[in-house]
């Protein structure tokens, strides 16, 4: 099979290197990949979104299954585009993919099927909006109404924090005319919950924790995530059954009641409130940097899963994937970012890799090849990723394997798993 994968961070590169352990894949290309993932496929000069052209590469080359990674190519409308075009492709459509990119349909989404998140009301006028969040508690939390590249929310400690946010959203549309989602503000540890969606049937992915902020003890900017592992100690398999049941599962029900099912990955970031657990975001595809950690436990063939939830998406009943096998083993990886990220950063310092221990991975975010010379390329730009029978172990060789490696543009966080190991 001739498989493509669209995108080129760290998350693509961990899907090419599942997709490279199965049996059934003989050629990989990518698009536009990256450095490292040039190592496992073909890459390909054309960004995730440039629909048109990746379809004319798709029928040209006789791709036999695309899978999309980012959300801005899903939003671009690249799987109604494949499919219309009778091309196989995993990945969620336009509409599908609205429970990523508009947080209000989202909201309404969850209200109406009973899905628990924190209360909200949206606004498009400035005044009404400032007047509701002063009559609340701060806290208040300010969300963009659309794809705003992780920027889109404001935590607003008070009235002059909210005021500004507001501005920019509203009144200075920074990301473009739109809404704004006034949230309550939930508190508690956050995790990732992945589940392959194919219409109603749910197949859970391991759960995962990221770690948003730049600095270590949680300190400093938001950022894609510095680091992740998997196993969570405070999440019991109670609470892992009700965000199952009363989340992923409840959240499939009601895009195929709502006349646009999901056919790609659904992403709970969920919070354990003392409430209970609540939905904080779905985003409609695979984490960055959960997917570098959990793929990576998957024992099956991930070829199987892709296929059946593209096949079914176009012909339902066509194709029954395996149960899928993950392993017991525990997975931590952390980012190595260019100095500045999240804010301005300079590209092009030179990477070397030396000798990882063994057990471990790295994975590549953001480089490229510049005269047969590693650099960096982007804000994250590698990801090391250890695999062990405990965290500890786990923890021990990433750090073993981000020690490995010589640049001098780059930090790290110190204390990924901090959540675990205390
Ligand atoms: P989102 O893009 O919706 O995931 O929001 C980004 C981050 O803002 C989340 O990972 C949370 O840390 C925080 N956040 C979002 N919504 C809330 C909320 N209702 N209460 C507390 N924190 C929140
Ligand atoms: N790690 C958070 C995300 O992928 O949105």
């Amino acid at each position: 099979m001739k498989v493509l994968v669209v995108g080129g961070g760290g998350r693509e590169h961990a899907i090419v290197d599942a997709l490279s352990r199965s049996p059934q894949v003989g050629r990989i290309f990518c698009a536009p990949g990256n450095a490292g993932i040039a190592g496992l496929a073909e890459c390909v000069p054309i960004k995730d979104t440039e629909v048109d052209r990746l379809l004319e590469f798709a029928r040209k080359k006789g791709i036999d299954l695309t899978v999309v990674g980012p959300e801005a190519a899903l939003a671009a409308g690249i799987v109604d585009a494949f499919r219309a075009a009778g091309l196989r492709i995993f990945g969620h459509t336009k509409a599908a993919t609205r429970i990523e990119s508009s947080k209000e349909f989202a909201k309404v989404l969850m209200s109406r099927y009973d899905i628990p998140t924190a209360s909200y009301r949206s606004f498009t006028d400035y005044r009404e909006a400032l007047d509701y969040v002063c009559s609340r508690p701060f806290p208040a939390v300010l969300k963009y109404d659309g794809l705003a590249a992780g920027k889109g929310v404001v935590i607003a400690a008070d009235r002059s924090e909210a005021e500004a946010a507001l501005k920019d959203m509203l009144l200075d549309a920074s990301f473009g005319k739109g809404k704004v989602v006034v949230e309550d503000w939930l508190e508690g540890p956050e995790f990732s919950f992945m589940a392959f969606v194919d219409g109603e049937k749910v197949y859970p992915m391991p759960l995962s924790q990221d770690h948003k902020r730049a600095f270590d003890g949680d300190k400093g900017p938001n950022t894609g995530g510095m680091g992740a592992y998997t196993q969570l100690p405070f999440i019991t398999e109670e609470d892992e059954k009700f965000a199952l049941d009363n989340i992923l599962r409840k959240a499939a029900h009601a895009m195929a009641a709502e006349g646009c099912p999901l056919s790609g990955v659904l992403y709970g970031g969920l919070m354990k409130t003392r409430q209970g657990i609540r939905v904080i975001e779905f985003n409609a595809r695979f984490g960055d940097p959960e997917t570098e950690v959990v793929l990576p436990l998957l024992d099956s063939d991930i070829f199987d899963i892709f296929n059946a939830v593209a096949s079914n998406a176009v012909c339902p009943g066509s194709a029954e994937p395996a149960p899928l096998k993950w392993s017991t083993d525990v997975t931590m990886g952390v980012v190595l970012a260019s100095k500045g990220y999240p804010g301005h950063y300079e590209k092009g310092a030179g990477i070397e890799i030396g000798e990882s221990p063994a057990g471990t991975s790295v994975y590549h975010m953001g480089t490229a090849l510049k005269d047969g010379g590693l650099m960096t390329a982007g804000g994250r730009v590698l990801m090391c990723v250890a695999r062990a029978s405990s965290l500890e172990k786990a923890r021990t060789a990433a750090y073993g394997c981000v020690g490995s490696i010589k640049c001098d543009n780059l930090f790290f966080r110190n204390d990924i798993a901090h959540w675990a190991l205390k």
